[in-house]
């Protein structure tokens, strides 16, 4: 593969590096990877990244004689020794494509904007933006790294933290997983989504109901390991296949109604493919349920064009046109408030 690193390097001895990323929702969503390979999806999927929620990671390296991983993590202000195991995998990981790692003491210093671990992807926006930092330290090493290898590569190790993270590189429509009508899809790194968008789709709100702010229960790590004996398994492949090739001409044609019927429809597959597992999890809560109850019915008696999707989790992401944020942002504080903890307005970057 091309995103080898294994060459004499020189470098500064000690610096740090800044990067920032935003968490991302999916449209079709990725749930179910290969069994003997790491990271590679069993389907294509698509994702919004979003305003407003991003982490911030900055990464101190400083020179060290002995050829080894060490990483100190902090997050909001405290050392975690709980998020080490995670970011060492990742690291060792990593290391194959970027041998330097191996000859730095690491600090990593990251904060959210939103709860982690609470079913808005904090391991998209924190692998996203830890592997956008490695990258700026490569940069120093090549000084004649390119623009787009530095965004592919980072997409390719952000993939080996958390698949969906690959994503969060790039703002707007991104892609990961090959699929025959997207032109450079591939399983390996995310790629901007390459084709024609109507404008209704470019100014898209995202506001985010958190229903539930606890560390999730069930890591999708484990969730997608139960896609391997599933039932119905082959048939979700099919089936996000197919809804990517409707969503292609929905994106083209323009039609909000047909979007948001199909993105609902995606994430009520995402919560069935958990339900019936074996073992079987729910991630929705009963104010999960009241929150698209209220908001089909508002739909059908207002006409306006809201609808949601779901991540790993119970809170649920409402996505309109920006044309009628006004009416539709007071009508979620009017009629939704008190079914959530905290109400994030995000957008579609
Ligand atoms: O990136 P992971 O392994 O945490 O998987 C997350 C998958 C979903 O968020 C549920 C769907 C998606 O495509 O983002």
């Amino acid at each position: 593969m091309f995103f080898f690193y294994k060459k004499k390097y020189s470098i500064d001895s000690n610096g740090v590096v800044t990067r920032k990323s935003h968490s991302n929702i999916a449209l079709i969503k990725y749930w179910g990877k290969h069994k003997n390979k790491i990271q590679i999806p069993l389907n294509s999927s698509i994702s919004y990244s979003l305003g407003e929620v991003y982490t911030v990671t900055r990464l101190i390296y400083q020179k060290k004689k002995k050829r080894n991983l060490s990483v100190r993590v902090f997050f909001s202000g405290k050392e975690k020794t709980s998020f080490l195991p995670k970011i060492l995998e990742f690291f060792n990981r990593i290391s194959y494509y970027c041998s330097y790692l191996r000859d730095y003491n690491f600090i990593i210093e990251t904060y959210n904007t939103f709860p982690h671990s609470s079913g808005i992807a904090s391991s998209a926006s924190s692998m996203s933006a830890l592997a956008l930092c490695i990258m700026e330290i490569e940069k120093k090493l090549v000084s004649s790294l390119k623009e787009d290898f530095f965004f592919k590569k980072a997409s390719f190790l952000a993939r080996l933290g958390s698949g969906s993270a690959c994503r969060s590189i790039y703002p707007g429509l991104v892609v990961w997983g090959y699929h025959q009508s997207i032109k450079g899809s591939n399983n390996f790194y995310a790629t901007p989504y390459p084709y024609k968008v109507h404008s209704i789709f470019t100014k898209i709100e995202d506001t985010i109901l958190i229903i539930d702010d606890e560390p999730k229960k069930i890591l999708s790590s484990k969730g997608h390991q139960l896609m391997h004996h599933h039932p119905y398994a082959r048939e979700r492949f099919k089936c996000a296949n197919k809804n990517m090739n409707k969503l292609i001409s929905i994106l083209k044609i323009g039609d909000f109604q047909e979007f948001g019927e199909l993105i609902e429809h995606e994430a009520l597959t995402l919560h069935a493919m958990i339900m019936t597992s074996s073992p079987y999890f729910l991630w929705m809560k009963p104010n999960t349920l009241k929150v698209i109850h209220t908001v089909w019915d508002f739909r059908k008696q207002s006409k306006k064009n809201i609808y949601f999707t779901l991540d790993a989790g119970a809170n649920v992401h409402l996505l309109y046109p920006v044309q009628e944020k006004t009416s539709i942002l007071k009508w979620i504080y009017s009629d939704l408030f008190s079914y959530c903890k905290k109400i994030i307005e995000s957008f579609c970057l």
